[in-house]
């Protein structure tokens, strides 16, 4: 799989159906420097940040010092209740979402409920991983953007489809 690591990658599946193992797999590879932020403890410590609680500031106080660092793969599992669909994005969310490339940083976004994902940091994504998803309210709005959506219904289990927009 050809993924840049300065740009935004985004794995969308149901609970269980091999998301995080896949993402284990993924940073394995990378070359450069990796961080991952780590609310539920799922990653090896060592490229693990893990947040003190769940508050959107929080969340953005990481995220500037990623900004200020540079160079670096940030993996945000569990996206959805970070980049909020029907909020705005925090300060340095937006300045890596959109900008993120100038300053050598990319993202792999981990989320169980596309349709809950933020619209633009699932527009910017160069890179989109589905793994089997069920729910109405997901293949609907992947519709927009995919034709045919329903095939992740019958995908089988542990199976993803990869699109890369370029
Ligand atoms: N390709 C695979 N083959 C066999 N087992 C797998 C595969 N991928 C994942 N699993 C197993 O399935 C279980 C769920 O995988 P994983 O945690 O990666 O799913 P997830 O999509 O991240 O789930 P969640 O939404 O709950 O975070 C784990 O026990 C994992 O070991
Ligand atoms: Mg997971």
């Amino acid at each position: 799989m050809d993924i840049r690591t300065n740009a935004i990658t985004t794995i969308a599946g149901m609970r269980g159906s091999g998301k995080t193992t896949l993402a284990h797999r993924i940073l394995k590879g990378v070359k450069g420097q990796v961080i991952v932020y780590d609310p539920m403890h799922e990653y090896p410590e060592d490229i693990s940040y893990w947040p003190m609680s769940d508050s959107q500031a929080d969340f953005n106080n990481f995220l500037e010092t990623c900004w200020d660092r540079g160079n670096l793969y940030v993996c945000i599992d569990e996206a959805e209740r970070y980049f909020k669909g029907k909020k705005s994005l925090t300060e340095f969310a937006a300045k890596i979402v959109n900008t993120g490339r100038h300053r050598n940083i990319g993202l792999l976004v981990i989320t169980r409920r596309i349709a809950e994902l933020n619209k633009t940091v699932f527009g910017l994504s160069e890179t989109v991983i589905f793994f089997q998803m069920f729910l109405p309210n997901d293949i609907k709005y992947i519709n927009e953007f995919f034709p045919d959506a329903e095939l992740l219904q019958k995908m089988k289990k542990y199976k993803h489809k990869v699109f890369t927009m370029r």
